[in-house]
């Protein structure tokens, strides 16, 4: 995936977590190379193209010599696994970063929940991805993973662009979409030499917040899918499983079904199908809300 001929020296890495010490000896002193859970950051071969949008925050690490570092699983799931992952210069605070690495799956096992239903109206432009699709072939496997993986990318660069509460997009590679790691805490954009958490945000079904912070989510929700709205673009999949609980503040992921208004026959029915989830959950919590109002609402930014 990542080559490179040519490896420097690894300078004596500090961060690694206690597991990789478990002989009692620093293995980077036996090998210069890197341990199987680290690969030389890959940033640097990413295409441009392929990086997050600018203004690009202060935390993204874009050093030749930052080291990633798997830390670990968050999620396996039926069409991606999403894991920690530490983007850091050995020996340099100020160059630490914490992502979460989404990995599209391109195996026979992989079962896509979401349907054609999603994809009406959407366009596979190169015609060889498109058939080799069709067939179910290896290699079209391969490239339904790589563009599931690109339309969640641009929908995160189109609404972090625009204001709304989603992970930094770090970059894409093939399958693999690296973005900011939203942790119980701070965001990655508020460390400051101080350790990040590692423990991710709660899902929004799991919490019980108090009443004043439910008000504040759903202010924070209609805003978001607003922006969404407004841009001609539903989500398709929100749930409180695709909103995450950080603080006193949402963040809305899981967006690779993001589909479009006007082109998908089906957008409406789930645009409104999003409403009564997520207004479900609101109830659940205490909050009156409506979900037609809260359509009607969207659907008026939409147009
Ligand atoms: N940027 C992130 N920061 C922290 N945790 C994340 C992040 N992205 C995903 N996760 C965790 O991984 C889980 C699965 O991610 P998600 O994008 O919903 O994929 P899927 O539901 O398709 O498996 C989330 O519920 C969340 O717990
Ligand atoms: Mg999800």
């Amino acid at each position: 995936m990542h080559e490179h001929i040519d490896l420097p020296a690894l300078p004596r890495y500090t961060g690694a977590p206690e597991a990789f010490d478990a002989s009692g000896t620093d293995p980077y002193d036996l090998d210069p190379d890197l341990h199987p859970d680290q690969r030389w950051s890959t940033w640097s071969s990413v295409e441009k193209g392929m990086r997050g949008p600018e203004p690009r925050p202060g935390w993204v690490v874009t050093a030749d010599a930052a080291i990633d570092t798997d830390l670990g699983v968050l999620k396996t799931g039926k069409e991606a696994d999403v894991f920690l992952l530490e983007r850091a210069v050995p020996d340099d605070p100020g160059q630490f970063s914490l992502l979460a690495a989404k990995r599209y799956r391109s195996s026979e096992h992989r079962a896509f929940h979401r349907d054609s239903a999603y994809v009406e109206g959407r366009q596979v432009r190169r015609s060889r991805d498109r058939r080799a699709i069709e067939r179910k072939s290896s290699y079209g496997r391969e490239a339904a993973a790589a563009q599931w993986a690109n339309a969640e990318f641009a929908a995160l660069t189109m609404l972090w662009s625009a204001g709304a509460p989603v992970p930094y997009p770090v970059q894409i590679d093939g399958t693999e979409i690296l973005m900011e790691f939203v942790g119980e805490h701070a965001s990655s954009g508020e460390i400051d030499g101080s350790p990040a958490s590692r423990v991710a945000a709660p899902r929004l079904a799991r919490v019980r917040p108090d009443g004043g912070t439910v008000e504040a989510y759903w202010d924070q929700l209609r805003h978001a899918m607003g922006v969404l709205a407004a841009h001609g673009y539903a989500h398709g999949d929100l749930s409180p499983y695709n909103v995450l609980a950080q603080g006193e503040r949402i963040v809305i992921i899981d967006l690779p079904q993001v589909l479009d208004l006007v082109a998908n026959p089906h957008g409406t029915d789930l645009l409104m199908r999003d409403c009564r989830t997520m207004c479900a959950w609101f109830r659940s919590r205490g909050l009156d809300v409506d979900e037609g109002e809260l359509f009607a609402e969207l659907i008026a930014q939409a147009w």
